[in-house]
């Protein structure tokens, strides 16, 4: 992505330190950073230390003639391509759900003509107090785009939500907000990686997914603009940076995580989803105690793709994938119609083809229109392909 221009409001709040390290990130990835500080700032980060790590001027000061002979705020406000607060502690949200102008940064706030993204930071009881879950509210209804908070330990000593967003997924939500690709404003999701089906408490089925696939397709949607949802089970490979998150264990969590995650524009089923989980899961670990082997007892798990298709949020186009070691392309046809999807992604995962868990793939494409074979390449190229493929579907 080209870089962007990014107006970075510090508001006063113990995780402005971690907008230092934001302001690096964003750096990193060749978007250049114009920050504007707080009073209540300036007692956490310093002027300096601001303006060096962003290698640009800090702005700090309304009434300041100086900046205002050089670059007026209005034009300040509206110069970058996103505005971005963090943190965005309880009484910046105030202000900007109140409509106030009284210093700078709020003055901006209410100037811009460019989106705004916020990454809220407070102790928790300040997070969920009515009058903060109000303003939230009203700045959601703004269009306002919101980061995080997270969950966790906090500065103050207390754990719950109100965790600044860490810089890299604040610089994933700045990326998703500030690209212009076709796939802009639609929301796709994705399910990636195997499900564990448990056991006991220490053991579980599993599959040789490793998530790749799942997560190269989630990569390449993003690339090209869209909002991506990605559901996964324990993969090897990392999430992308940008996408929102849902990490699941089992076939059960994973279609309570896609159902919620619905409504969507489209959705990919990369998931390799066990078919059984142990009907006779122990609650506490089997043990070797001389009495004969265990039995396991099987029992079917959802079928995630198909209960979509079949139901009343079904997207617009879904995507499903056949994992198939023979007759790929007569079981793969076959799998369309009985799921009920749009399109069908086969490959052929016979171990002398290297596929499961490895970088390429071979695939053909199912649709009403019939198949079509795509020579082998690489995931990332499969994903590429497949999100250029979904963006000329949506229109
Ligand atoms: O039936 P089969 O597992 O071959 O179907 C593969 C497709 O169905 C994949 O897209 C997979 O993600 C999806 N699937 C699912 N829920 C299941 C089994 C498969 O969503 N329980």
């Amino acid at each position: 992505m080209a870089g962007k221009k990014i107006l970075l409001i510090i508001g006063g709040g113990i995780a402005a330190f971690k907008s230092l390290d934001l302001i690096r990130r964003l750096r990193e990835r060749g978007h250049s950073v114009t920050p504007v500080l707080t009073n209540a700032a300036t007692e956490f980060v310093t002027p300096l230390s601001v303006s060096a790590l962003a290698g640009e001027k800090v702005y700090q000061d309304l009434f300041d003639l100086n900046d205002e002979a050089e670059m007026g705020h209005i034009e300040l406000s509206r110069a970058a391509d996103l505005v971005v607060v963090a943190p965005a502690t309880a009484d910046l949200m105030a202000k900007m759900a109140a409509g106030l102008a009284n210093d700078l940064a709020s003055t901006l706030l209410m100037a811009t003509d460019k989106r705004v993204l916020i990454a809220p930071s407070m102790n928790v009881r300040m997070w969920e107090h009515a009058a903060t879950q109000r303003n939230l509210k009203i700045l959601l209804e703004d269009g306002i785009l919101i980061c995080g908070p997270n969950e966790g330990d906090m500065a103050c000593g207390e754990f719950g939500f109100g965790r600044m967003a860490e810089p890299l997924e604040i610089v994933g939500a700045v990326e998703t907000a500030v690209n212009d690709g076709p796939l802009k404003g639609r929301h796709i999701l994705v399910t990636s990686g195997p499900t564990h089906e448990p056991i006991d408490p220490v053991r579980y089925i599993a599959n040789r997914s490793s998530g790749a696939q799942g997560t190269s397709i989630a990569r390449a949607l993003l690339s090209l603009g869209a909002q991506v949802t990605f559901v996964t089970g324990p993969a090897d490979k990392a999430a992308p940076m940008g996408v929102d998150l849902v990490e699941v264990q089992t076939a059960d969590q994973m279609l309570e995580a896609v159902n919620s995650a619905l409504p969507a524009d489209a959705a990919i089923f990369a998931a390799a989803v066990a078919d059984w989980r142990v009907a006779n899961a122990a609650d506490q670990k089997i043990k070797k105690d001389g009495n004969g082997l265990p039995v396991l007892e099987f029992a079917e798990n959802p079928d995630i793709l198909a209960s979509v298709c079949a139901g009343k949020q079904k997207p617009k186009l879904v995507v499903g994938f056949a994992a198939e070691t023979q007759n790929v392309i007569e079981n793969a046809t076959a799998k369309r119609k009985r799921k009920g999807c749009d399109w069908i992604v086969a490959n052929d995962v016979s171990p002398s083809t290297g596929i499961m868990g490895g970088s390429e793939n071979d695939v053909t494409l199912i649709s009403e229109d019939g198949a079509e074979n795509w020579p082998r390449m690489g995931k990332d190229q499969v994903a590429q392909r497949l999100a250029e493929k979904i963006a000329e579907a949506l229109g």
